[in-house]
């Protein structure tokens, strides 16, 4: 290694939270790099921070201080309308509560980001099929997210995320509703569809079983990252 492309870049960032007259310090100074081609999951204590530091790595949340960069981007200081352009077209992202849009259905809710990106609506829904047969709902492509069970809501969420090919996929505990094969044929699917030299993949995870899937493994507490270790080798 030691020659890896840098992905994602993070220096110093702090984030503060000002909720309701109280202060929370979610982020203390992190420092991390994930590399193009890797796939890092994020572990640590229920609190510790992991999804405030990769809501502002996926330009959802601003950091208070320090310097994030995504494949050279700081979205921090980039105009509100070419950061949405640059996440809907380089950035998946699954939200812990998976976020799907109620009054559309599976297909429809994985079709937004083709159809952000300006594809049209017929080859979006063509696609969107597709990808949502490969986690396993071929049967479900018509369904509302009320009426799919929280493990069927949760992959229909992944396949949103990874239907465009963005360069960086950030998920949050995308495996938490799911049984173990499940979970496994998801992850398949990820590091097939997410990881070659121009893309990276971060997962937050409390699912040890999962862990064999990561090159990389980012452990936080207390808003700090205190160890980071790679598969290859300590770098
Ligand atoms: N919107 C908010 N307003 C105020 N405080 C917040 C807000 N969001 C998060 N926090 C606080 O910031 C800290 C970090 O929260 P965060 O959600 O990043 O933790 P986490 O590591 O993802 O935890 P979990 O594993 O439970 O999801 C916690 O103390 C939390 O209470
Ligand atoms: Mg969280």
């Amino acid at each position: 290694m030691g020659t890896a492309t840098v992905a994602v870049e993070c220096r110093g960032v702090r984030k503060t939270y000002d909720g309701s007259g109280q202060q929370v310090v979610a982020l203390r100074g992190i420092d991390l790099d994930i590399h193009a081609g890797e796939l890092m999951m994020l572990v640590g204590p229920s609190g510790c921070g992991k999804t405030t530091l990769i809501s502002v790595i996926a330009g959802i949340l601003d950091q208070d201080e320090g310097l994030c960069r995504v494949f050279g981007h700081d979205l921090l200081h980039m105009k509100d309308k070419d950061k949405l352009r640059f996440r809907a077209a380089n950035i998946g992202f699954v939200f812990q509560t998976y976020n799907l849009l109620p009054s559309l259905t599976a297909a429809e809710n994985v079709s937004i980001p083709m159809i952000l990106n300006g594809i049209s609506r017929q080859k979006a829904q063509r696609r969107a099929v597709e990808v949502l047969e490969r986690v396993g709902l071929a049967e479900r492509t018509g369904s509302l997210p009320s009426e799919l069970s929280g493990g069927q809501q949760q992959r229909v969420a992944i396949a949103r995320a990874l239907v465009h090919g963005p360069k960086l996929i950030v998920c949050d505990e995308p495996t938490s509703a799911l049984d173990h094969e499940t979970g496994h044929r998801v992850m398949d699917l990820l590091k097939q569809v997410a990881l070659d030299e121009d893309r990276a993949l971060v997962i937050v995870t409390h699912d040890a079983r999962i862990f064999e899937f990561a090159d990389c493994i980012a452990q936080m507490d207390d808003g700090q990252v205190v160890k980071v270790v790679r598969s290859s080798g300590p770098s």
